[in-house]
Parts: C-alpha cells; structure tokens; sequence
C-alpha cells in the first residue's frame, strides 16, 4: 500500500542520510523526544511516509537501530521519533544534543492501511512507549479528520510521570472531535484527576460502538495485549480491523538479513503493522 513511499536513497538502500537534530528534550525518565530534519533540504522534502513506518537511526562509531516514526506525514519535513535509553545505540543517541546529526534511512515497513480507514471510526489504544507509533496515525486522523469517523483515544501509562506527550494529550482533551480518555495504573502525585487503573478499565467509556464500521489499533508493552484484543473481540470488531505494530530485533530493515523473521513473515517489509488475523495464523504469536 505504500508503493509511493520509497526509501530516500534509491541507488544504495543501507547508505543513511545525515539528519540534524533540530529539538531534544526529556520524555520521562528514560525516554527522550528528537525532532530531525534531513540537511540535504531536497531530500527532507520528498521523505515520504505513513504512519506506522519506521527508519533506521545510526550514530557514528555505535551502530543503527530501527525507531517509528511519532510525527505525522501530514506535517512535513520534520520527522520526530521518541527514543527509549536500552543501549549501545539508544546511549549514543541520548548523548546528543540540538544542532548534532545522526544518520537516517528510510521509510520502512508497511504502515497502516490508511485508506482503508477512510469514513471508518478510529479506537486508539496505547500503552507506554506505544505511544510513539501510534503518535502518527492519531495526528494524522486529527489533521484529516473529515476522512475519519469517530476518533477515540485511550492512553494508558504506569504513573503519570511516565505517561510520554502527557502535555500533548491533555491539550487533546480539550478537543470536541476526539474521545481522549487517559489512566495511570498508579498515581503517585495524588494530583492525577483522570482514571486509576489499566488501560483496559477505559472500555466502559466507549459506548455506542459500530463494530463494522469501526478500525482499533494497539501498540504498547507485550502484556497489554492480550487484555486488550480480549476487550477489542468483545466489542465484536472484525479481527481483519484490528491492528497492532510488532517489533522485532531487526538489522537491515529491507528483507535481506532475516533478523526480523517471524515464520515466513519478515517483520520489517510484511509489517511491522499486522492484524489480528495476520497475527493468530503466525506460530510464534505475541
Ligand atoms: C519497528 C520498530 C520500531 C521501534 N520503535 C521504537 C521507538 O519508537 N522508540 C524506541 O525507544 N524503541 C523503538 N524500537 C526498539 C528499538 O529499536 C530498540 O530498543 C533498539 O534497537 C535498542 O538498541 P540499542 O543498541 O540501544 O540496545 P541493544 O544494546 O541492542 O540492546 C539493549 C537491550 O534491549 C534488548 N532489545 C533491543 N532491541 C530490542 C527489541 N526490538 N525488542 C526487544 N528487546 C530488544 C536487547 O536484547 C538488550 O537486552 C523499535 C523497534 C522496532 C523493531
Ligand atoms: S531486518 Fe533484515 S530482514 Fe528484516
């Protein structure tokens, strides 16, 4: 589906771009916002992606790892990812500061099906760090929202310090076209004016649901989803409408290595957006 979005160097797919970090600031704790643009102004123009897709990100002298993307297409020329610190590469990168570059390749990935949501009501359903990919396709619902139906959002963190975009989502609230419902498992500010509990205690605030008419997508930690599509399935939303983002240690990023295999699927170009269906016909699931 994303035929037209092809990785911005034609001739040599592993040869990054340099990208110059533009704004960096703390998410939580462990997480950190980088806001890039590519230095060669062309290129930062005809980087074309959908939500759902990640690049690969490298710092010199410490290696790439793949990132989604958090900003949205429809806001071009910056591209934004959230990164968690976990290692060799994600330390390097929380080492940079504002005007230092990395390198970037991309887009990779399928994305999701846009246009297949089109008219479609929309349930968000995001934990932790899913936030970051699923920060695209929200933005891109919101900056398009005549294509869309309802849109409805649940967010769920571990404490409100935690909660990555907290600002952001709280704003969203303000916003009549979107449902934004937002929970902690734990307040530990006694200042938290919102749900107490799993993101799944959320469930009961959607009322009225079309499931025919309705796309739900997931992303969080790998225990969430579980609870999650049970909720989803309950709901009766057909399981080729329910989508979720996998992640796979991955190397090259463009179906070569097999780093990413899951069966005969190869996470990086078949995904990493699937659906349910995809997802319980694979032997190795979730
Ligand atoms: C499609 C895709 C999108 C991603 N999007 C994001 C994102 O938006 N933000 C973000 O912070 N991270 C994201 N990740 C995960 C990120 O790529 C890894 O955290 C990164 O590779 C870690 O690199 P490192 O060199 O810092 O850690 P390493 O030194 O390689 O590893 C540190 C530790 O993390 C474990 N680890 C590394 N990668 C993974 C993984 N993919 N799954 C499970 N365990 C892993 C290792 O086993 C090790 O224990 C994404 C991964 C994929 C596949
Ligand atoms: S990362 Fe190399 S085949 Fe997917």
């Amino acid at each position: 589906m994303n035929g037209e979005n092809k990785c911005i160097n034609q001739t040599n797919p592993y040869l990054p771009e340099a990208a110059r970090i533009v704004r960096t600031y703390p998410l939580t704790e462990d997480v950190k916002y980088f806001q890039v643009r590519l230095v060669d102004m062309e290129k930062a123009i005809s980087f074309k992606y959908s939500p759902g897709q990640f690049a690969m990100i490298s710092v010199l002298g410490a290696g790439e790892a793949p990132f989604s993307i958090s900003s949205t297409p429809s806001r071009p020329s910056l591209l934004e990812f959230c990164i968690r610190k976990a290692g060799t590469v994600t330390n390097a990168i929380f080492k940079l500061k504002e005007n230092d570059h990395i390198g970037i390749r991309g887009p990779y990935g399928n994305g999701f099906p846009i246009e297949s949501m089109h008219g479609k009501d929309i349930i968000i359903v995001m934990g932790g760090l899913g936030a970051a990919p699923l920060r695209s396709v929200l933005l891109y619902c919101l900056d398009n929202r005549d294509l869309f139906g309802r849109v409805a959002l649940l967010h769920g963190a571990k404490r409100p310090a935690e909660m990555i975009f907290r600002e952001e989502f709280f704003a969203l609230k303000e916003r009549k076209d979107l449902e934004c419902y937002l929970t902690v498992d734990a307040d530990d500010t006694g200042k938290w004016k919102e749900n107490i509990g799993v993101v799944t205690t959320l469930f009961p605030q959607l009322k009225d649901i079309n499931p025919s008419k309705t796309f739900a997508i997931v992303c969080g930690p790998p225990v969430m989803y579980k609870f999650v599509l049970k909720e989803l399935i309950k709901l009766n939303i057909p399981k080729n409408q329910i989508l979720m983002t996998l992640e796979r240690r991955m190397k090259c990023g463009v179906g070569k290595c097999g780093h990413c295999a899951i069966d005969y699927i190869y996470t990086c170009i078949d995904g990493p957006v699937f659906t349910y269906w995809d997802v319980i016909h694979m032997k190795e699931l979730i």
